[in-house]
This record gives structure tokens, C-alpha cells and sequence, in this order.
């Protein structure tokens, strides 16, 4: 049995320090840390800032309905739970997440990481990990943010279903050795409170180049699927608002909420 999760080892790993209020909690198994975050919330229990675990998910949710693989005890699964200032686009919390997991396991894994628009951290080009954030919008209160994190650390080949072992891969996969998960889950917090505040004080610029700097270069060709649309066209990077800017035969398309693949 793996070593399991455990606060003290994650904050031992948390530099810069947490907020003082954060509360963290690890379950064994849940359906999804995402759905619990939203039944803790309606529930009034947990005020934010919140950060739940889980070492399994009986029903680990991805982007457009997709099942999130959740092997027990392997990986990472976590929801954070934020209060969002009144100006704020859900698409760009995202994208300002995607950066800090990417630069927090940039210590341990310094080659070969890229952002995929909107929400995948790509190693060798397979997906290693995902974000899902969900908005709560209840009148009269701030909006809080559900940002939910899956990180694939110590799954084997095995672990996958046959339909993602050539799309998805773990940090195991890619070296041949275990990675400590406290490790990497007290660096992901650290980094991802840290990008948050910095965020809510100077906006959405600065990422934007950053982001774009992590992502395949301007001129990449891609093809996007949104809703019954196809098409194919140029990566023009991102517009202010984190958009995915998208040059095509008829003229430039916004990508709002689709999937793009790139390297077509
Ligand atoms: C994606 O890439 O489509 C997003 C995947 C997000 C998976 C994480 S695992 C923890 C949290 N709980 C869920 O049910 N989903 C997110």
C-alpha cells in the first residue's frame, strides 16, 4: 500500500505558507471532490478558503461530462474552494490554475511540460493532468469558485482504460519511479494560492503572456470541435479576456468552449 495522504506531509511542502484559514480535508473515497465541494457549500459547512481530497472517486468528473479516471490511492484528486471578487471570468481562473500547477511541478519534472487550452497539462505531449472549475452563484453573496485538480502521479499503464492509454500518461509512467504525492500536492497549493492572490491584485495580463509562454507557439495549426462545429485554422494565442484566438480560412474565431487539438 502507497504511502497515503496526509496534512502535516502536505504542509511540510506548502512554501510560501497557506492562507491561515485554509481548512483541508482528505477523504478515502468520495463520488467526486468537486461534487462534495458543492454539498459542503449548500450545505453551509465549510466556508472558504477550502481544499478537499480524495484517494479515490467512484464518479470523478472532467470537462464536458467526461469520466475523470480515479485509481485509489495512485494519484491526485483535489477541489479547492475560493471566494471570487465581483469582476471575475470563470475562464480565466483556469487558465491562472493551469500555470500554477505547471510551475509548481516544474521543480521536479523540469522538461517536456506544455498547457493545452483551456484546462490540460500535457507531459510528452499526453495528458497528465486536468482542471474543472465550477461557479457558485448563490444571490447575495460572493461567487465561489470549485477548481477541481485531478494530477496523475504514480498510476501504471494498467491503470488506464484502453481508450486513454495513448491520450493520458502520469509522472510514473514518464520516469519509471514513484513520486511522493504530499510532495506535490503541498507545492501545487503553494503556488496555486500564491497565483491567485497575485491575480486578484494585477488582473489577467501578465498570465495571459505567461500562459502563452507555456502553451505551443503562435502559428500552431489546430482543429476545434465546439458544439456541432468543426473547423481548422491558426493558434493566434489568447485574447484579454483568456479566449482561444483561432485564424480560419473565413476570418478569426474565438474558441470558447471547445476542444482544440493542436499539431494537426
Ligand atoms: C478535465 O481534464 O476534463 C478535468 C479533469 C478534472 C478532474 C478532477 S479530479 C478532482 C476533481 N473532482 C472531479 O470529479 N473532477 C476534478
Amino acid at each position: 500500500m502507497p504511502p497515503l495522504l496526509n496534512v502535516s506531509e502536505i504542509l511540510k511542502n506548502s512554501s510560501p505558507q497557506l492562507p491561515p484559514s485554509l481548512k483541508i480535508l482528505i477523504l478515502d473515497q468520495i463520488d467526486s471532490t468537486n461534487s462534495e465541494a458543492q454539498r459542503l457549500i449548500s450545505e453551509k459547512k465549510m466556508p472558504p478558503p477550502l481544499v478537499i481530497f480524495a484517494e479515490s472517486q467512484t464518479q470523478g468528473r472532467g470537462r464536458l461530462d467526461r469520466k475523470w479516471e480515479s485509481p485509489a490511492y495512485q494519484n491526485l484528486y483535489l477541489s479547492l474552494v475560493i471566494e471570487l471578487p465581483s469582476q471575475n471570468l470563470l475562464a480565466q481562473n483556469t487558465l491562472i490554475c493551469g500555470i500554477a500547477l505547471l510551475e509548481s511541478l516544474l521543480p521536479l519534472v523540469p522538461q517536456g511540460l506544455q498547457l493545452k487550452w483551456p484546462n490540460d497539462v500535457l507531459l510528452n505531449k499526453k495528458k497528465v493532468a486536468g482542471i474543472l472549475s465550477e461557479l457558485v452563484l448563490n444571490i447575495g453573496q460572493p461567487a465561489k469558485l470549485i477548481i477541481g485538480v485531478g494530477i496523475n502521479v504514480n498510476a501504471g499503464p494498467k491503470d488506464f482504460s484502453e481508450t486513454l492509454s495513448n491520450k493520458a500518461t502520469s509522472l510514473k509512467i514518464e520516469f519509471s519511479k514513484d513520486f511522493n504525492r504530499a510532495e506535490i500536492a503541498g507545492r501545487f497549493l503553494a503556488s496555486f494560492f500564491s497565483a491567485f492572490e497575485e491575480y486578484f491584485q494585477t488582473g489577467f495580463a501578465p498570465f495571459r503572456e505567461k500562459w502563452e509562454g507555456y502553451a505551443k507557439p503562435w502559428g500552431t495549426r489546430v482543429s476545434v470541435e465546439e458544439a456541432e462545429l468543426r473547423y481548422e485554422g491558426t493558434y493566434l494565442g489568447l485574447n484579454k479576456e483568456g479566449y482561444l484566438r483561432v485564424q480560419t480560412a473565413t476570418g478569426e474565431n474565438l474558441v470558447i468552449a471547445g476542444d482544440v487539438n493542436w499539431g494537426i
